[in-house]
């Protein structure tokens, strides 16, 4: 690939992805990289820099995570975060002491030297760690202090190296991307190359490489990843490719016919509806525990794919829109192993397609950007994510084409008074669960013993972290009398005030 790369080490924290995206912002293309990366890998991977994360360890723990030391003497630039500074410092013959106090949070940072990275205004920063680097390696120079750290900030220009003991890639540390930008561009040396353009061009042809003159199919959901990732491939090998929408039985009010009838106006290839839902709430009968729905699910699409390949396209590959993210979140780095998504984990052994994933690489933002440059229509580009496994993980317990019903109509409401409000731009999600009891009400003279409803609205910027939305009480008394008064399952209506982490976007 063209584009100059940095590698960002992940020594054991989430922030490495939002180092990632950062930098990303920046156009430069950046990839998260295992902390067992050795120094010939490194070389090999030839990147314009090489970061090294945060992490939770303390630099003298019995197991505290390691780089090859190596990667150091490559003369590659390198930027140390947080940890990665403290190690640094220990690797190059710094000291690095714990001196019992620890600083959180938003931190004074007064610049004590001239810096290639750094304005020369005392600045907020964000800091998080317990070890403080307390002498310098020989050749770098302290540029800048805080009341607990002698050496906040350091940089060897000489060497390309810089250290900082804050977290830049947080909003909380306002002037963070300047310092990103300056070392990429001023220290480093990189170009800003990585833009739409050039990641439709590299997409493109990575499934031309991959794919030669197979066929191949594509699952449409209606949402934005879907159709980016088909887009590209159209792009790449149109004819070969032809679009399979699936009705699950799993999908919300309308969205079959908007998803088929939005196709049909955006793309020029072939498209197949299927309408499997009686298949779906078969399979899915007696299901009530969280992962083994989405195995099912994953696994139904599958069967229902392949036979829609074999009767139709002969197809070999199968196109899927999975994120940088998803590949993350379902455990293949680091990060634990959180829920199996449905376009990753979920997907059975024995499948009888070669998957091609043009948008693996990308972070949303990132897939967003390149749909516009598509052509794609802001409709599709800013559509809110809706879950591969539908509304099976939104009803809790058994799912049957009832419950899907009474979800179906309650949602539909959400959706209306959050639109009619203005808030849809506002939020990254919103919808409603239906858990597996039932409540006590009174209606006009009569008790009723039905079902309860919860809202859930959250506002994220990537669906790593979420906040739950602060709702105003209008709107949600809205949503309460409508789907109490119009959905006669339903009898009480909750809100959910959780955060992710601890809890996810989703119930299950
Ligand atoms: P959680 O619930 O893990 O969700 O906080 C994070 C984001 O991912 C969406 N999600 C999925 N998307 N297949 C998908 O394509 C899945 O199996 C899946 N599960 C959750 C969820 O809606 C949220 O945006």
């Amino acid at each position: 690939m063209a584009s100059d790369r940095v590698l960002v080490i992940d020594l054991g924290a989430q922030y490495a992805q939002l180092i990632a995206r950062r930098i990303r912002e920046a156009n430069v293309l950046s990839e998260i990289v295992p902390r067992d990366i050795s120094a010939s890998e490194v070389r090999e991977a030839d990147p314009i820099a090489v970061v090294l994360s945060g992490g939770p360890a303390s630099v003298y723990d019995a197991d505290a995570y390691q780089v090859d030391a190596e990667i150091l003497e490559l003369g590659v630039p390198v930027l140390g975060i947080c940890y990665g500074h403290q190690l640094l410092a220990q690797y190059l013959g710094g000291e690095v002491t714990s001196t019992g106090t620890s600083e959180f949070g938003g931190t004074e940072l007064r610049i004590s030297g001239v810096s290639a990275v750094l304005d020369d205004a005392d600045q907020l920063v964000w800091m998080s760690h317990r070890d403080s680097v307390s002498a310098a390696p020989a050749g770098f120079t302290v540029t800048a202090r805080t009341e607990e750290s002698p050496v906040a900030a350091m940089e060897d220009l000489e060497r390309r190296m810089v250290g900082v003991q804050f977290h830049p890639e947080v909003s909380h540390t306002p002037k963070g991307s300047d310092m990103l930008r300056r070392f990429l561009f001023d220290v480093a040396g990189a170009q800003p190359t990585w833009t739409s353009s050039s990641i439709i061009e590299w997409a493109v042809a990575e499934v031309k490489d991959q794919v030669g003159e197979e066929q191949i199919i594509c699952g449409l959901s209606g949402g934005v990843d879907s159709a980016v990732a088909a887009a590209l491939v159209l792009k790449a090998v149109g004819e070969q490719l032809t679009c399979v929408f699936v009705d699950t039985g799993l999908l919300r009010r309308d969205e079959g016919s908007q998803v088929i009838e939005t196709f049909e106006r955006v793309f020029r290839a072939r498209l197949i509806a299927v309408d499997a839902g009686d298949r779906f709430m078969r399979a899915l009968a007696g299901v009530t525990d969280p992962e083994r729905k989405r195995k099912t699910i994953g696994e139904t699409f599958i069967r229902v794919f392949e036979e829609a390949a074999t009767e139709l396209a002969d197809a070999k590959f199968l196109v899927q829109g999975t994120l940088y993210p998803d590949i993350i979140e379902s455990g293949t780095s680091d990060a634990a192993k959180i829920k199996s998504h449905h376009n990753v984990g979920g997907l059975p052994d024995d499948m009888a397609f070669d998957l091609v994933e043009p948008l693996r690489g990308l972070f949303k933002d990132e897939v967003r950007a390149v749909g516009l440059s598509l052509g794609l229509p802001e409709e599709i580009v800013w559509r809110q994510p809706f879950p591969g496994p539908g509304l099976a993980v939104r009803i809790i317990g058994e799912v049957t084409a009832e419950r899907c019903e009474i979800l179906r109509e309650a949602d539909a409401i959400i959706t209306d008074e959050i639109e009619n409000a203005g808030l849809g731009q506002e939020l990254w999600q919103w919808f409603g669960v239906l858990p597996a009891i039932k409540t006590v009400g009174v209606q006009g003279d009569e008790r009723t013993y039905a079902h309860p409803l919860i809202v859930r609205a959250v506002q994220s910027e990537d669906a790593m972290t979420a906040d739950w939305a602060r709702l105003p009480y209008e709107v949600l008394d809205r949503i309460s009398s409508r789907v109490i008064n119009e959905v006669p399952s339903i009898n009480r209506v909750a809100y959910d005030i959780s955060s992710k982490p601890p809890a996810t976007i989703e119930w299950e």
